[in-house]
C-alpha cells in the first residue's frame, strides 16, 4: 500500500492504482466525463484535472505515488475542470427535461450540476451531420455527441469489433462507423457496448426514445420548441433552476421505470444485466455489474427480447381434439396429463415414460423435472439437450481431470499466453468470451491458434489457422502430444507429480506420428510442429472448444485428447491454463448439474450408488429406480421400437434440433401421449397431445449456471403473460396432480433442497447469490466457491489426473460419389439455434432474415452458383431447399449451413450416428449432394448484415491525434502534465 494525501486527508492506495479510482473510492467528487472504470483512461475530456505537487495532471491517467499531495479543489484545478467542461458543453444541448437519458445516470447532466455550471461560456455549435437512424436498435445524434470517445474505446478494445473511430483531424470531428459508412451498412454487430458506455444521449437504444420520459414522446417540432424555450431562459435563470425542473421530472420517472437484474437467456457465457421496463415495455438492457460480462453483451442479450411481448406467445394450455388444438383451463389440461401419464404407467410400467428438461430453463426447473421422473413416476428416463452438444466434453474431462466443467473462469482465458480454439466459432457462438480473447490478443500479446473448417472471425485474427480435414482433430492433437513427448517438450515434473497413466498413454500414441497426422488431417507437418512449439513455449495455455469437436462420432475421445495434451504440458492448476468446453445454452451446464441425466442424480451422483440413493430417498420419501434410464437418443429409438409410450418435454424444439429430424418427428407421431411445455407453439408442439404454456426467463425467478460454472440469480422482470406459468410451477402442478404433494412457494426453497442433497452445491443459497453475487461450483457449506479448479489437486481420490488412451476410428457418413460434399453446420451471431426466440426481434430479422448454405468460391464457379441461387441439398436422410451464399469462409467441397430455420432445418440432412460414449449425434459428419435449382433470388444475407462492413482497427480512441490539433490547448494555462495510458 502507498499513502497519498487527497485534499489534505491521507489515504491508502494500491501501488499503481489510478488517482481517479482512489479519489472515487474515498468519496471525493471530481468530474470525470470520459473515464469509465471498465474502459480505463481515455483522456479525451480533460475534466478530471487535479493538482499534484503544483502541477495539473489528469487524475484518470496518473497512477498514485507514495507521499504525493493531491488537490482536487485548488483554484488551478477547479478552473481547469470548468474550462474543460465548457468545451464539452459546446458540443451538447442541455435539454434534460425532454431527454430520454434524464434518468439520474447522465454524466453530462450530473457534471453540470457538480461543477455548478450556470452559463455556457462557449456557445453550442451544431455539427453539420444528420442523426443516423440506420441501425434497427440504436441511433447516433452527432449534435449531442461530446466526443468523449468512450464508445470508440469500447468498440475498438473491449468488444474489439473495430468499427468506430473519431476523425480528430476534421474541422468537425464526429464518431465514424467504418470510417464514414452509415451505421446500418457498417461492420457494427449491434453488440451495444458503445450505447452502454455513452455518457449522454448521443447514442441511445431506440426502445428508450420517446418512452423513458414523460415529455419525450412529443412530436419533434414541439420538442424543438421546448428546447428553444430552455435556451431562451438560460441566460437569465442559469442552468441551476433549469436542472431543478429536469430533476423533478427525473424523480417522477423513478416511480414508473423498474430496473431488474436478470441473466441472459441465450448462450452459456452467463451475461447478466439490469432490464429497464415501463409496464411491459422493455426500455433497455443495461449491463454493468455482471461478474462474467461487465459492460459487455452481444446483440441477442442487448436487443434480442422481441419474443417477450410477441403476440404469438402461448398464454393458455392447449389440448388436441379431433386433430386440432383448442384452448383449455389449467385444471383440465393438468388433469388430462396426470390421467394419461398414470394410465400409461399402470399399463406399461414407469419406464414407458420419459422426461426431457430444458437447458433454457432454470436449475430449479431441471431439478424438479428429474424429481418428477424419479420420485413421482419412478423412472430414470430423463435427459436434457446437453446430450446434443456438451456431453462428450463432460465425458472427456471426467475421464482425465475429474470434473465435467470448465477448469477455470473467463478471466483465465484472458490471462493465458496462448489460447487454442478448436471447432468453435467463438465470435458468433460465445460473443462475449470472444471479446476477452480478441482483446488480450490485440492489446496484451496473447497468442491465438484456431483450428476450424471455416475461416471465421477468430480464424482470421489468429496467429496460426489450421484447417484440418473434417473430423480429424483427434488425430492431429494426439500427434502433437506424441511429438511433444518424443522431443522432450512435455512437462515431466508435472507429469511425475500430478498425472497417472503416462506409460500406457505413450503406448497408445504409437500410431499418431507426424507423417500419419499430415496424411489424415491434411495439415502440413510444419504447421503442426509450430503448434507444438507454441504450446511448449507458452507459460499458460487454455484450450477452448465447442461443437466442432463434440458433435462428432469421436467427440468424447477428441475432448479427451485435448485434456491429455493439456496434462502432458502441465497446463492445469494455474491461472491462465485449462480446458474450456464452451457451453452452448444459457443453462446447459446447470441442466446436467441438477440431475436431468439418465444416470446421474443432481451433482453428478450416480443413480446406482446406494448411499446416494438413500440420501435422496430419505428426503423424497420414496424408493428410487437404480438402473440407468434412456437418454434422448435412446428415447427416440425406444419409441420406434414401441417401448416408450409417453414423453413430457419442457422447452426443447426437439423435432428440429435433434439429428436426423425426420426420423425424430416420425417417432413423435408414434407416441401414445406427448406433453410439450413451451413459450411458443413450436414445431415440436405440432406432435403434442397437450401443450402447456411456460414462461420465458424474464418472467420468473431462479438460477442459471454458465459455462464457467457460475451460478447466478434471475429476478422476475415482468409478470407471466396471460395464463402462462413459470415452468417450475407447471412441473409442480403436474407432480401434484399425480399426487406428489409438493409445496414449493419460491425457487429458493428448491435450491435449499438441492443444497441439502448435493455436496457440490452444499453452500449455495439465494442469499449468497443476491443481486449480482455469484458462486462457481463446487461450493462448500461455508460458501467458499472455486473459480479455478484443481489448484490443490485433481478431482480424484488421490488428487492425481489420469491420461486416458484413445484410438482413432474416423468419421462416419463420409462423402462418396453420390453424396460428394461435406456439410458442416452451426450457429450465427444474430440467431440462437433454430431462431424460435430471435426471429421474433424485428431488427434481428432485418439483419439476418433467413437461412442459407455457404458455398466456396471454387465450388460456386464449378457449379454455376451465385449468392441467391436456390439449391437443393440431399443427404441419405432427407433434403432441404435453401439459397446459396458464396463466401471464402468455406473452402473447396465443404459447405456450411447455419441452424436458423424451422422450415428448412439442417437436421433433416444429419444422421443418427452418434458418439458411442455419450450418444451425442455426429451432427458435423454429414455428406450431401447439391442440386442447383433454376431460380435465383436475392442474396440471403442483405447488404446491411455486418459481415459486409469494413472495420477500421486502431488502438482505441487515439487521443494523441486530438492533442495534435492546432486548436487544442490543454485547459489550465497549458500546465498539464500529459500522461500516457496505464
Ligand atoms: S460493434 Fe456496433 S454496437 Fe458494438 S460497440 Fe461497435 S459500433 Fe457499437
Ligand atoms: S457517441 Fe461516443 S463520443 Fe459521442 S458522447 Fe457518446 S460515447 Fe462519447
Ligand atoms: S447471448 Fe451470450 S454473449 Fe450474448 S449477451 Fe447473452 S450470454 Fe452474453
Ligand atoms: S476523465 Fe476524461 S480525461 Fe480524465
Amino acid at each position: 500500500m502507498v499513502k497519498v494525501a487527497i485534499d489534505g486527508v491521507v489515504q491508502e492506495a494500491q501501488p499503481n492504482e489510478l488517482l481517479i479510482d482512489l479519489i472515487n473510492r474515498t468519496g471525493v467528487s471530481v468530474p470525470h466525463v470520459c473515464y469509465h472504470p471498465q474502459l480505463g483512461p481515455v483522456q479525451t475530456c480533460d475534466t478530471c484535472m487535479v493538482e499534484v505537487e503544483g502541477r495539473l495532471v489528469r487524475a484518470c491517467a496518473t497512477p498514485v505515488a507514495n507521499g504525493v499531495r493531491v488537490s482536487t479543489k485548488s483554484a488551478k484545478a477547479a478552473a481547469a475542470q470548468v474550462e474543460a467542461f465548457d468545451r464539452i458543453l459546446s458540443n451538447h444541448l442541455l435539454y434534460c427535461t425532454v431527454c430520454d437519458n434524464n434518468n439520474g445516470n447522465c454524466t453530462v447532466h450530473n457534471t453540470t450540476k457538480l461543477l455548478a455550471i450556470e452559463h455556457q461560456k462557449i456557445p453550442f455549435r451544431s455539427k453539420p451531420y444528420q442523426v443516423d437512424n440506420t441501425n434497427p436498435f440504436y441511433r447516433y445524434d452527432p449534435d449531442q455527441c461530446i466526443l468523449c470517445g468512450r464508445c470508440v474505446e469500447a468498440c475498438q478494445n473491449v468488444e474489439v469489433n473495430e468499427t468506430l473511430s473519431i476523425n480528430w483531424e476534421d474541422p468537425n470531428p464526429r464518431v465514424l462507423w467504418d470510417g464514414g459508412s452509415t451505421i446500418g451498412e457498417s461492420s457494427c454487430v449491434s453488440c451495444g457496448h458503445c450505447v452502454t458506455v455513452c455518457p449522454c444521449n448521443a447514442l441511445m437504444e431506440k426502445t428508450m426514445l420517446g418512452h423513458a420520459g414523460f415529455l419525450t414522446s412529443l412530436k419533434k417540432s414541439a420538442l424543438s420548441g421546448m428546447i428553444e424555450i430552455v435556451k431562451g431562459v438560460e441566460p437569465e435563470t442559469g442552468y441551476g433552476s433549469i436542472l431543478q425542473v429536469s430533476e423533478a421530472e427525473e424523480a417522477m420517472r423513478e416511480h414508473r421505470i423498474r430496473k431488474t437484474k436478470t441473466g441472459c437467456t441465450y448462450c452459456g457465457v452467463g451475461c447478466s444485466f439490469d432490464v429497464w421496463t415501463k409496464d411491459r415495455h422493455i426500455l433497455k438492457v443495461a449491463p454493468e455489474h455482471g461478474p462474467a460480462n461487465g459492460i459487455s453483451t452481444c446483440v441477442k442479450g442487448k436487443f434480442g427480447w422481441g419474443h417477450i411481448n410477441s403476440e404469438d406467445r402461448l398464454t393458455t394450455p392447449l389440448i388436441r381434439e379431433g386433430g386440432k388444438f383448442r384452448q383449455a383451463s389449467w385444471d383440465e389440461a393438468l388433469g388430462l396429463v396426470a390421467r394419461r401419464l398414470s394410465e400409461i404407467k399402470a399399463n406399461d410400467g414407469p419406464d414407458a415414460l420419459a422426461f426431457i428438461s430444458s437447458s433454457k430453463c432454470t436449475n430449479e426447473e431441471s431439478y424438479l423435472m428429474q424429481k418428477l421422473a424419479r420420485a413421482v413416476i419412478g423412472t430414470n428416463n430423463v435427459d436434457n439437450c446437453s446430450r446434443y452438444c456438451q456431453s462428450p466434453a463432460t465425458a472427456g474431462l471426467f475421464r482425465t481431470v475429474g470434473y465435467g466443467g470448465d477448469s477455470g473462469s473467463i478471466s483465465d482465458m484472458e490471462k493465458a499466453d496462448l489460447v487454442l480454439i478448436i471447432g468453435s466459432n467463438t465470435a458468433e457462438s460465445h460473443p462475449v468470451i470472444a471479446t476477452r480473447v480478441k482483446s488480450s490478443h490485440k492489446l496484451d500479446g496473447q497468442k491465438l491458434i484456431v483450428s476450424d473448417l471455416r475461416e471465421h472471425e477468430m480464424a482470421r485474427r489468429a496467429d496460426l489457422f489450421l484447417h484440418p480435414n473434417p473430423g480429424t482433430d483427434l488425430f492431429w492433437l494426439s500427434a502433437i502430444s506424441r511429438y511433444l513427448l518424443d522431443n522432450n517438450l512435455a512437462n515431466p515434473k508435472f507429469l511425475d507429480q500430478w498425472v497417472h497413466g503416462l506409460t500406457e498413454y505413450r503406448k497408445s500414441l504409437e500410431p499418431f506420428t507426424m507423417e500419419a497426422a499430415v496424411r489424415v488431417s491434411g495439415v502440413p507437418g510444419d504447421t503442426l510442429k509450430t503448434v507444438a512449439r507454441m504450446i511448449s513455449e507458452a507459460k499458460a495455455v487454455c484450450v477452448l472448444w465447442a461443437m466442432g469437436v463434440t458433435q462428432h462420432s469421436q467427440g468424447s475421445d477428441t475432448s479427451t485428447a485435448i485434456s491429455n495434451l493439456l496434462l502432458i504440458t502441465g497446463n492445469y492448476m494455474r491461472p491462465g491454463t485449462g480446458s474450456y468446453p464452451l457451453r452452448g445454452h444459457n443453462n446447459v451446464q446447470g441442466a446436467s448439474d441438477h440431475g436431468a441425466m439418465p444416470n446421474m442424480l443432481p451433482g453428478y451422483q450416480s443413480v446406482d450408488d446406494p448411499e446416494v440413493r438413500q440420501r435422496f430417498e430419505t428426503c423424497w420419501k420414496v424408493k428410487l429406480p437404480y438402473t440407468k434410464g434412456l437418454d434422448n437418443h435412446q428415447m427416440v429409438e425406444a419409441i420406434h421400437e414401441g417401448k416408450l409410450k409417453a414423453i413430457y418435454l419442457m422447452g426443447e424444439e426437439m423435432s428440429i434440433v435433434d439429428s436426423n429430424a425426420n426420423y425424430v418427428a416420425d417417432a413423435f407421431t408414434k407416441l401414445d401421449f406427448f406433453v410439450v411445455q413451451d413459450i411458443f407453439f413450436s414445431n415440436t408442439c405440432r406432435y403434442a397431445d397437450v401443450v402447456l404454456p411456460g414462461a420465458p426467463s424474464l418472467e420468473k425467478e431462479g438460477t442459471f449456471t454458465s459455462t464457467e460454472r457460475r451460478i447466478q440469480r434471475l429476478y422476475e422482470v415482468l409478470e407471466p403473460l396471460g395464463d402462462c406459468r413459470p415452468d417450475w410451477r407447471v412441473t409442480q402442478d403436474v407432480a401434484n396432480h399425480l399426487g406428489a404433494g409438493w409445496n414449493y412457494q419460491h425457487p429458493s426453497e428448491i435450491m435449499d433442497e438441492i443444497a441439502s442433497l448435493t455436496p457440490m452445491f452444499a453452500g449455495v443459497n439465494y442469499e449468497r447469490l443476491a443481486g449480482y453475487k455469484s458462486l462457481q461450483w463446487p461450493v462448500a457449506a461455508d460458501g467458499t466457491d472455486e473459480p479455478l479448479h484443481y489448484t490443490k489437486g485433481f478431482a480424484f481420490p488421490d488428487g492425481k489426473a489420469r491420461l486416458f488412451a484413445v484410438s482413432w476410428v474416423g468419421p462416419t457418413d463420409q462423402p462418396n460419389s453420390e453424396f460428394d460434399l461435406h456439410l458442416n453446420n452451426g450457429r450465427l451471431l444474430e440467431h440462437f439455434h433454430e431462431g424460435n426466440l430471435t426471429y421474433r426481434t424485428e431488427g434481428i430479422r432485418e439483419k439476418t432474415p433467413d437461412v442459407f448454405v455457404e458455398v466456396s468460391p471454387e465450388l460456386a464457379e464449378e457449379r454455376g452458383i451465385q449468392s441467391g441461387t436456390w439449391v437443393q441439398l440431399v443427404s441419405r436422410y432427407g433434403q432441404v431447399r435453401v439459397r446459396a451464399l458464396v463466401t471464402d469462409r468455406v473452402q473447396g467441397r465443404e459447405l456450411y449451413m447455419p441452424m436458423n430455420s424451422v422450415e428448412s432445418p439442417v437436421n433433416r440432412l444429419t444422421s443418427s450416428h452418434t458418439d458411442p460414449v455419450t450418444n451425442t449425434p455426429a451432427y458435423k459428419e454429414a455428406s450431401v449432394h447439391l442440386n442447383v435449382l433454376p431460380e435465383v433470388g436475392e442474396s440471403p444475407l442483405p447488404r446491411i448484415n455486418p459481415r459486409f462492413g469494413h472495420p477500421t482497427p486502431q488502438n482505441g480512441v487515439e487521443v494523441e491525434r486530438k492533442w495534435k490539433r492546432p486548436d487544442y490547448t490543454p485547459p489550465g494555462n497549458g500546465l498539464v502534465q500529459l500522461q500516457t495510458k496505464k
